[in-house]
């Protein structure tokens, strides 16, 4: 692998081999997004505790301030919406060369297999994995549902990874579901969990980042279950905990009472 990729990708995934990757891309396709009407003020408190951030050029540049010192996933997917025909329609909405504009340390798009369109946005995916990977940038696939949840099977999830990094993803993103292991074990290149829908306790988000890690993630990309939260920062601190300091679940839930409480 050569010196940029391998750069990039070290900027991603941290050198205890884990990362935490923090969403604020939900506009593209659902508009102000509760709790991130204005994205800058969302993360203000909370991106200090990511290792990198996932967001569109749009939100980048008017929200973001350059001096920023984390990497950046640039979100290039999109032109469907929530209110759109179907969610699955999505193309490539960034050039090459505005993603090195941008100087984004990687970029992520989604692929939905098994919708209409599948070949569409599998084909997108090695379009931009060609042209990335002569700039030595890496390449999220976000293995999507749309509105299909219940889709989120260990079957269906681990096809769907197993494709993404056929076609040349770097690293691919899909949804916690049970026995993740058996998504993880047959996709050769790093697997992150997705976060979904808020969780109705925090707990439940502390016990599947656990498992999914245990059962051999490297980490989450995880927004809503964070920036959604009542208490984002205690949330964000002890996500990481599990992440990069092998905390279980309990532990995370218990380091996440004390910063509520202002003890941590
Ligand atoms: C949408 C995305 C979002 O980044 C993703 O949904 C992660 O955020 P959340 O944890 O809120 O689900 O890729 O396809």
């Amino acid at each position: 692998m050569e010196w940029g990729m391998k750069n990039r990708l070290s900027q991603l995934i941290q050198k205890d081999g884990k990362a935490l990757f923090l969403p604020i891309d939900h506009g593209y396709f659902q508009g102000p997004t509760h709790c991130l009407e204005k994205p800058g003020e969302t993360i203000k408190n909370i991106y200090q505790h990511a290792d990198a951030l996932m967001m569109t050029r749009g939100v980048l540049r008017n929200c973001i301030n350059p001096a920023i010192e984390k990497p950046i996933i640039l979100r290039v997917s999109g032109a469907a919406t929530v209110v759109g025909e179907d969610l699955a329609n999505e193309n490539l909405v960034t050039s090459i060369q505005e993603i090195i504009r941008l100087n984004a340390s990687a970029v992520s798009m989604s692929v939905f297999i098994g919708s209409k369109y599948e070949h569409q946005t599998l084909s997108n995916l090695a379009k931009l994995v060609d042209e990335c990977e002569d700039y030595g940038i890496p390449v999220m696939a976000v293995t999507a549902v749309g509105r299909e949840l219940e889709k989120r099977t260990a079957r269906y999830l681990a096809l769907c990874c197993r494709v993404a990094a056929e076609i040349g993803a770097r690293v691919v993103k899909t949804y916690y579901c049970e026995d993740f292991d058996k998504v993880v074990e047959g996709c050769p290149v790093p697997v992150v969990i997705a976060g979904g829908p808020k969780t109705e306790t925090q707990k439940e988000v502390f016990d599947f980042v656990y498992d999914g890690m245990q059962k051999g993630a490297v980490g989450v990309n995880l927004g809503r279950n964070i920036w959604q939260t009542e208490h984002p920062v205690a949330s964000i601190r002890a996500i990481r905990a599990i992440i990069h300091d092998n905390y279980t679940s309990q532990e995370a839930f218990d380091l996440f009472e004390q910063v509520k409480a202002g003890k941590a």
